[in-house]
C-alpha cells in the first residue's frame, strides 16, 4: 500500500485506548481551557483522523510562515497550508503548559483535545497579510476563505495534541465520516491496490460520475474513493446530508458494485484553490489512495483562480518526489450532444459551444429553486429529484 506522507506508518492523534481517553477527559476538566475556532477544531479532527500525518499538533509561527512562503516546515517537511490554532484571547491559558481545547461546533463546548502548549506567539498584521496572500493568492475579504482565515484572532498556540473525539462528524454522519486509518483498512479489506480519490463538496452530476469512471479506466484502478467534505461551507453550498444522499443514490444506480467507497472527512472548506488541491493530495495519500482527480476549478470559488491553476501548482511548485500520490488531471468535462455522452472537452476539438450541455452552478441552483427539472444530460434524474426536494423544502421554509 502507498505510504503515508512523511512517515512509514500512519500516526493518527486520536487516543485509541478507551481507558486512556476517559483518563484524559478527566484530566481535561482540571486544565485551563479555551473554545477554539471552527478551523482549529476541524484541524484537530483531521489530525486525530490521521489525515494530517505526520504532524503531531498545531504549527508555530516559523513553520506557518515558511509553509506559506514555500510549502515547507522549518524542518523541511513538504506541507501546503499551515495547520494552526489561532485565538483572539489567550488570557485564560497564559502560562499554562497543558490546556483543554473545547469544541465550538457542539452544544456545551465539550473537550475535543488536549494540547501541550509549546508557544503562544502573536502574529502581526503584516505576517497575517503575507500568509493570506500566499495561501489564497488574494487578500480580498470577499473571498470566504480569506475572510475566515482573518477572523479568528492573532495568537498562534502551537504544540502537540491528543484528540479525544471527532466532534459532530461521527454522530451526524455515522455512515459517511471515516478517518484516514479506517479508509486504509477498508482499502486493504477490499484488496485494492490502485485507488482513485475524488474530492467533492457538491452533489455529483453526470460530469462528476463520468470523471470518476474515466479516471478509474485510465489508471486501471480497482476502485474509487468518493471523499466528501462534511465540514463548514460558504452560504449557498448544499448541506452535507443532501449531497451524501444524492451521491449514495448515484453510486447505487450507476456504478459497478464493489468499486466505490463513499466516505467523508471533517474539515471546513478553505476555498484556497491550488494550495487546497495540494493539501487534498497530501491527505488522500494518507488514506491510501494512489491517485487524486483534479479537474476544473478544484477547490475554487468565484473567479479567484484560473480553471486549471490547481493542476499547474503540482508542476510548478510541488518538488519532484514530495508526494507519492499521482494527480489525474481532468479537463472541463460535459455532455457532448454530438456524441451523446459525457467527454472531456479536449476530446471534442471539432465541437462548437452549442454542442455541449453546460450549466453553471448558479444556473443549476436557480433552476432547482424555481422547480425546473435539470436536463437528463446534466444530472441523473434520481439525483436531480433529491436536490429538487431539498430546494423545494427550502423554498417552503422547512
Ligand atoms: S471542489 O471544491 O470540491 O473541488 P466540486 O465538488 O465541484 O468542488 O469538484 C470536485 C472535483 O471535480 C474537483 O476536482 C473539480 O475540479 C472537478 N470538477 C467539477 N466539475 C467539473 C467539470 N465540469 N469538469 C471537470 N472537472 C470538474
Amino acid at each position: 500500500m502507498i505510504k503515508p506522507h512523511g512517515s512509514d506508518t500512519l500516526n493518527p492523534l486520536f487516543v485509541m485506548d478507551e481507558g486512556k481517553r476517559a483518563e484524559l477527559m478527566k484530566e481535561a476538566e482540571t486544565l485551563p481551557s479555551v473554545v477554539v475556532c471552527s478551523a482549529a477544531a476541524a484541524n484537530a479532527v483531521m489530525l486525530g483522523s490521521g489525515y494530517f500525518n505526520p504532524l503531531t499538533g498545531y504549527m508555530n509561527k516559523a513553520d506557518s510562515l515558511r509553509i506559506a512562503k514555500e510549502m515547507k516546515t522549518a524542518d523541511g517537511l513538504f506541507w501546503p497550508v499551515p495547520i494552526i490554532n489561532m485565538l483572539k484571547d489567550v488570557s485564560a491559558i497564559e502560562g499554562a503548559k497543558r490546556i483543554a481545547l473545547r469544541d465550538p461546533n457542539v452544544e456545551g463546548n465539550p473537550v475535543l483535545a488536549i494540547q501541550d502548549v509549546e508557544a503562544i506567539e502573536e502574529v502581526s498584521a503584516d505576517e497575517m497579510a503575507f500568509m493570506t496572500k500566499k495561501i489564497f493568492r488574494t487578500d480580498d475579504m470577499d473571498h470566504p476563505g480569506v475572510a475566515a482565515f482573518n477572523s479568528v484572532g492573532n495568537y498562534m498556540v502551537s504544540g502537540p495534541i491528543q484528540v479525544l473525539n471527532f466532534s459532530y462528524f461521527e454522530t451526524e454522519f455515522p455512515e459517511t465520516f471515516r478517518t484516514a486509518y479506517q479508509i486504509r483498512e477498508e482499502i486493504q479489506r477490499a484488496g485494492w491496490s490502485k485507488v482513485v480519490a475524488f474530492q467533492t463538496r457538491n452533489p455529483m452530476h453526470r460530469a462528476h460520475e463520468e470523471l470518476c469512471k474515466m479516471a478509474m479506466r485510465d489508471v486501471k484502478a480497482d476502485g474509487v474513493l468518493i471523499h466528501m467534505l462534511l465540514g463548514k461551507l460558504k452560504k449557498g453550498d448544499i448541506p452535507a446530508e443532501v449531497r451524501d444522499a444524492a451521491i449514495r443514490k448515484m453510486v447505487e444506480l450507476y456504478f459497478e458494485p464493489n468499486t466505490v467507497l463513499i466516505t467523508g472527512y471533517g474539515f471546513d472548506m478553505l476555498y484556497a484553490g491550488p494550495r487546497e488541491a495540494v493539501l487534498h493530495a497530501v491527505f488522500r495519500q494518507n488514506t491510501g489512495c494512489t491517485h487524486l482527480i483534479v479537474g476544473r476549478d478544484h477547490a475554487g470559488v468565484g473567479s479567484y483562480y484560473g480553471p486549471f491553476d490547481a493542476q499547474a501548482i503540482f508542476h510548478e511548485e510541488v518538488p519532484e518526489g514530495a508526494l507519492l500520490i499521482e494527480i489525474y488531471e481532468a479537463d472541463h468535462t460535459a455532455w457532448s450532444k454530438k456524441l451523446g455522452k459525457v467527454i472531456m472537452m479536449r476530446d471534442g476539438k471539432d465541437h462548437t459551444k452549442d454542442d455541449w450541455v453546460l450549466l453553471s452552478g448558479t444556473k443549476v441552483r436557480a433552476m432547482l429553486a424555481a422547480g425546473e427539472s435539470l436536463p437528463q444530460e446534466f444530472s441523473r434524474p434520481e439525483v436531480a429529484k433529491i436536490l429538487m426536494d431539498y430546494y423545494q423544502s427550502q423554498a417552503a421554509g422547512n
